[in-house]
């Protein structure tokens, strides 16, 4: 079977190395092979690892209690049961795959993160986990035999009767294959603040809902609540306020205590939230990370990558606090699937920050998202030997793209996402930012990706919206300022598909 991976982090190449072995696989990718979000990952992989035998007082049963409270109530609990206990397995690949997590003496070192009732975080280099897993993926991918394009931008999938059999490339080439597999990450770009890279732009969850795939929880996007407040920062790890930094205002005060019991260490919707709340009350000024009492020594071999981060923007965080904000980080929300992976759309599949597995819900727990891509990556790679899924029944809202004629550039897309459909989001917020958007067409780029991008960005935007004003609740990270609190009865998702026929890109 010709199989076409469409993204190469950790969703992506672990999917390829696993289904290399039967089929003809190829990966394309938009940069170069390592440049999309894995690389940057800092805290670690959140697993129940037994492997060196040291008595964990952890379980797996914990692990998926914790998930789940984490999703608020909307995670699919048979794809949390599944990442959690299939999680040490894939683990111990990356393991076999070269990945060194770091170890305290023969045992390995475990470390703890918000909302985890256990420590149970592995990590490499202290904060430099995504880099080290990239790399041996990629290390692996060399040696598979698995062809790779990069700097292939994928505008659209190509469908004929009614099944993916391709891709179209932003240049107009087609590549045929009989299945694709969409890994290609989340669109921090959405908003002005993101700790994603420049490539997060949505490109294959745009195409998806383009091709007519049903998409789901769009309305639930994760801010991590501490991005390093200097121009140019980026993600200061949760794993920072695990080890026992703190957050301040403007006045040294310690305001988590007032928010949550577990102060600093509650789900990242809520730290995000009490966060921005703060900075509005201080007139928008950042609140600080202060990290001083871990000690410089402790700081610098603990994160080095953070303690180099700091100092290359004048911050010695051994000393003084430092100021963080909320960024967008992670899209909970995605192209649904079943549980191996298979879309609505026979020959598609998606998985990794892409797909809507259930297994995040409504808000993700810190450290999952790596587990997520090799757990779900390898059961993707499996399902390509499975029959085609049968297409469920279900009931979906419809999204309405293009159309629009006022040129909107991506900076004043992404201040109308911050404004309508930031952390805190209300009826009033939504139907401006949803006008706007309609009204809009992606201002014209400098060059065909950007171009591409800048589309995606602007379809995505307006099923976000659409995704955030059909959910009446607030639920996990999608917090509705006129509508506190759960909706009665059961959770249910948000599905989407696009209306009519959509002018590919
Ligand atoms: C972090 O290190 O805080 C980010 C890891 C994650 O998003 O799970």
């Amino acid at each position: 079977m010709r199989v076409l991976v469409v993204g190469s982090g950790i969703a992506g190449l672990t999917c390829a190395l696993e289904a290399s072995a039967r089929h003809d696989v190829t990966v394309v990718t938009k940069a170069g092979v390592a440049d999309g979000a894995t690389r940057w990952a800092q805290g670690g992989v959140a697993v129940v690892w037994d492997a060196d035998g040291a008595a964990a007082g952890d379980s797996v049963a914990a692990h998926v209690a914790d998930t789940l409270a984490a999703g608020d109530g909307l995670c699919d609990p048979s794809a949390v049961e599944l990442l959690c206990s299939e999680g040490p397995a894939a683990v111990a690949d990356l393991v076999r795959r070269g990945v060194a997590f770091d170890r305290r003496g023969e045992a390995y070192a475990r470390a703890t993160e918000a909302a985890h009732s256990a420590a149970r975080v592995l990590h490499v280099d202290g904060d430099a986990t995504g880099a080290a897993v990239e790399a041996a993926l990629v290390e692996s991918l060399r040696r598979s035999g698995v062809t790779v394009l990069e700097h292939t931008a994928v505008a659209d999938l190509v469908v004929r009767d009614g099944a993916v059999v391709g891709v179209r490339t932003a240049r107009g080439a087609e590549i045929a294959a009989d299945a694709v597999v969409l890994a290609t990450g989340g669109a921090g770009h959405l908003y002005p603040f993101t700790t994603n890279p420049a490539v997060a732009t949505g490109d294959g969850l745009a195409a998806a809902l383009r091709a007519g795939a049903v998409v789901g929880d769009l309305e639930m996007y994760q801010f991590h609540p501490t991005m390093l407040a200097v121009p140019g920062g980026s993600l200061v790890s949760e794993a920072v306020r695990g080890e026992g930094a703190v957050l301040r205002d403007a006045d040294g005060r310690r305001f988590m205590l007032d928010v949550d019991p577990r102060a600093e260490l509650a789900p990242r919707d809520v730290v995000a939230r009490a966060i921005a709340r703060r900075m509005a009350e201080q007139g928008g000024a950042p609140v600080v990370l202060d990290a001083t009492a871990l000690g410089a020594e402790h700081l610098a071999r603990r994160f080095p990558g953070l303690t180099a981060q700091c100092a290359a923007h004048g911050l010695d965080w051994g000393r003084v606090p430092v100021p963080v904000a909320p960024a967008a980080h992670y899209w909970m929300g995605g192209v649904r699937t079943d549980l191996d992976g298979r879309t609505s759309l026979p020959g598609l599949l998606a998985v990794g920050e892409v797909a809507r597995t259930g297994v995040h819900g409504a808000n993700r727990l810190a450290s999952s998202s790596l587990l997520e891509g090799a757990v779900f990556g390898t059961r993707c790679a499996r399902a390509l030997d499975l029959p085609r899924r049968e297409p469920d029944v279900v009931d979906v809202d419809v999204v309405a793209l293009g159309g629009g004629t006022e040129p909107l550039s991506r900076p004043d897309l992404q201040a109308v996402m911050w404004q309508g459909a930031g952390l805190v989001r209300d009826a009033a917020g939504l139907a401006a930012a949803a006008a706007t958007l309609d009204a809009a067409v992606a201002a014209p780029g400098d060059d065909v990706v950007t171009a591409l991008e800048d589309r995606n960005l602007l379809d995505l935007a307006r099923a976000l919206v659409a995704g955030a004003t059909a959910r009446e609740e607030s639920r996990g990270a999608h917090h509705r300022s006129d509508a506190p609190g759960h909706a009665p009865g059961p959770a249910r998702a948000v599905l989407l598909v696009a209306k009519g026929e959509v002018a590919p890109c």
